[in-house]
């Protein structure tokens, strides 16, 4: 029986549940594939941290010499995160003719195309199904499953961070700040959490999962990105009241040749099945010309739900390595589409505007939202203190620059005092 040797590059969260997971399935990955996957060294920065008791101490290294330069080892598993050194360690590793499995957003989302280029060049696998959504099988779907449609639509919420974050607050009415606080004191958020409160995270996952889905090279500047830090308790009341919740969506759309990226707050219409999809949880939906709608759901992080994905990919790579057909499906996107060059298509809009409470205030805003042709389908009005009132407004579909230009002018009507928050409103019916 062949054994293949593997080196694992960081033992971590997910480092720990990939030995764990891979112990646990031996005998199946052998039954599988007819190979049985031997982790042969470990990377770490410290060889004195404490480790779980399934972590073999003597195959911890801090040097990555003794993983890279060694011929026997045939597949590396990258875990360490961030773009530096985790990247020259990937570009070595394919180069010595390794395969590699990562769960590295930042990295693929960064170097993607110069990572896949490398792996083609060198007729070795690079798969990275962990990277989006965890556990969630995302990646293999887009570039096998789903290749006999065109893919239209891209919805998700792939943040668990920010998940937690807004479910929180839509279930106690805190605050953002209070909320953010509690989930760094759990752990649940990073003590610097900008990566996933300003977006970024959710941007790297859909500069993936857009690659793939519209056969497209997308860069993450290209996306237009949004986090939630703008979102109050009064935003989420005001959505609860009108039907909805507020969401961090990833979105991508495809509408003849051009595609439109966006990671921001949305509202997302209790009926919405996105809608359900509560605290650390990932979720995706696509709409196929052909396929219609779908959506995968599940946890988008954790130690053993990314092992899972990671395992997956081992053992691809391995019946690839058995079959002989390494290199042979690295989904190098084959075109360049443009991306955010045009408006969006129109979209309805939930706005929360501070007035002064007097009559005729709201005459004003409504003859403004007649002259821009803007219809309103949803207003609530409530007093603040006597001297000032809220309104929130959902409208119907309009289009960005229209938006804009009408905020424009609503902000420099004597009466109102701020225009607080302007959020996209998903449709209830993804395919509408
Ligand atoms: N956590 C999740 O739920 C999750 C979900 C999906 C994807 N991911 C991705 O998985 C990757 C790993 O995440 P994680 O949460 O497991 O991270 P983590 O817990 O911080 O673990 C990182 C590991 O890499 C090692 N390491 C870091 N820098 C190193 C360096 N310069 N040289 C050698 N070793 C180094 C660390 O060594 P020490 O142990 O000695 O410090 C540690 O073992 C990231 O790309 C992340 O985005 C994570």
């Amino acid at each position: 029986m062949d054994s293949v040797q593997i080196g694992l590059l960081g033992c971590g969260t997910v480092g720990a549940g990939v030995v764990d997971l891979l112990a646990k399935r031996s005998g199946r990955i052998l039954e599988l594939t007819g190979l049985r996957p031997q982790i042969k060294r470990i990377l770490v920065r410290d060889l004195e941290k404490p480790r779980a008791l399934s972590i073999d101490r003597a195959l911890l290294t801090n040097c990555v010499d003794d993983i890279l330069n060694d011929p026997e080892i045939a597949v590396i598993i990258e875990t360490i995160g961030g773009t530096s050194p985790a990247h020259a360690f990937v570009m070595r590793a394919l180069e010595a003719g390794k395969h590699v499995i990562t769960a590295n957003k930042d990295m693929i989302a960064q170097h993607g195309d110069e990572i896949l280029a490398a792996a083609a060049r060198t007729q070795t696998d690079v798969l990275f199904e962990a990277a989006v959504g965890g556990a969630i099988p995302l990646i293999r779907p887009l570039k096998e499953c789903l290749t006999a449609n065109v893919i239209t639509d891209l919805q998700g919420i792939l943040n668990g961070t920010t998940n937690y974050i807004l479910s929180k607050m839509t279930a106690t009415g805190a605050e953002f700040g209070d909320v953010l606080q509690e989930a760094q004191d759990l752990g649940y958020a990073e003590s610097d959490p900008s990566s996933d409160v300003d977006g970024l995270d959710a941007a790297r996952k859909l500069a993936i999962l857009a690659s793939i889905a519209f056969s497209t090279r997308v860069r993450l500047g290209d996306i237009d990105v949004r986090g939630i830090r703008s979102i109050t308790a009064a935003d989420v009341r005001y959505a609860s009241e009108m039907g909805a919740v507020i969401k961090l969506l990833a979105t991508g759309s495809n509408e003849a040749g051009h595609v439109h990226l966006r990671v921001g707050p949305s509202l997302v219409p209790k009926d919405h099945p996105l809608a359900r999809v509560d605290d650390a949880f990932n979720a995706l939906f696509v709409h196929g010309d052909a396929a219609g709608d779908l959506m995968f759901f599940g946890r988008g992080a954790g130690s053993l739900p990314t092992a899972s994905a990671i395992v997956g990919d081992v053992i691809e790579v391995l019946r690839n390595m058995r079959l002989g057909v390494s290199g042979r499906l690295t989904p190098a996107p084959n075109s360049s589409k443009p991306v955010n060059e045009r408006e969006p298509a129109p979209a309805a809009h939930f706005i929360r505007l501070e007035v002064g409470d007097k009559p005729g205030v709201f005459a004003q805003m409504a003859a403004l939202f007649a002259q821009k042709s803007i219809s309103m389908e949803s207003v609530v009005q409530r007093r603040l203190n006597p001297l000032a009132a809220e309104i929130a407004i959902v409208t119907h579909d309009v289009s960005a620059g229209v938006l804009a230009r009408a905020m424009k002018e609503l902000q420099s009507l004597p009466d109102v005092v701020a225009v607080h928050n302007v959020l996209p409103v998903l449709k209830g019916d993804s395919t509408s």
